[in-house]
């Protein structure tokens, strides 16, 4: 299929050579990660953490970061408490994470796991408080996103939640072919067992300073696992 055209709005702002976004399209991470160095957290990480409230210091809970990048979510979750198990398949991501602050005593304390992996044969730790993709799951290919979701699905349990972002079928990066990108009703059919707490559509031309001369379509998601259905009752028998 043919990459996207650019968009030739001419009420567009100009293309942002060199942003963050472009490196994206051209999976070119090592320059991604440097033009998002110093970003704060997500803000769906920030809300499902808040949601969550304090942690137990005690029984902290496990977080996964799946596609953690450089840690920007990873280090946060590290500082409010939680247990984490971050994972990406780029070697210049794990290296730029584990020169984060507190990475190295969180390694040596069990805090911390890296997993260097591809999303294509990822095996998750059995089950996690909260899934925390921000920005990675498209990069997944689209043949292999179902059985990606089972499992992410798989690890959160009832009262667990997800946070992150998908990408719709009307962004301008759909055409490509190594990338997932869902309708709004495929995006909303994987949280059929889940309340969403926020499902954000951003459909949009690009409009702000420094980001990518293209069409984006994304959806920004937190949701929470409903409780397992109860078992029906017993039949009362008749006295
Ligand atoms: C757009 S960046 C997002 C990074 C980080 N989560 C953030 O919010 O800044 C996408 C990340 O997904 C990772 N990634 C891309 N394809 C992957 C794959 N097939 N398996 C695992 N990670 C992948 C990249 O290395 C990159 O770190």
């Amino acid at each position: 299929m043919a990459p996207p055209q650019p968009n030739t709005d001419p009420g567009a702002p100009p293309p942002a050579q060199g942003s963050p976004h472009e490196a994206a399209q051209r999976r070119d991470w090592v320059a991604y990660f440097d033009r998002m160095e110093g970003k704060p957290p997500r803000d769906t990480l920030l809300a499902a953490l808040d949601a969550f409230g304090s942690v137990d210091p005690d029984a902290p809970p496990l977080a996964l970061d799946l596609g953690c990048g450089d840690g920007r979510d990873t280090s946060e979750l590290l500082s409010r408490g939680w247990r984490v198990w971050a994972q990406d398949s780029h070697p210049e991501a794990i290296r730029r994470l584990q020169a984060r602050p507190g990475v190295e005593q969180a390694l040596g304390d069990g805090r911390l796991r890296i997993a260097q992996a591809d999303f294509v044969d990822l095996q998750l730790p059995s089950t996690a408080q909260l899934v925390n993709a921000s920005f990675s799951l498209p990069f997944c290919p689209p043949d292999e996103f179902a059985k990606l979701w089972a499992s992410i699905d798989a690890a959160i349990p009832p009262g667990g939640r997800f946070s992150g972002q998908l990408f719709g079928d009307r962004d301008d990066w759909a055409p490509l072919e190594d990338r997932t990108h869902l309708t709004r009703p495929q995006a909303l059919a994987l949280f059929d067992q889940y309340v969403l707490e926020r499902f954000i559509e951003e459909d949009r031309p690009s409009t702000q300073p420094g980001e990518a001369h293209k069409h984006w379509h994304l959806f920004h998601i937190i949701a929470r696992k409903r409780p397992a259905p109860s078992p029906p009752a017993p039949a009362q028998g008749h006295a």
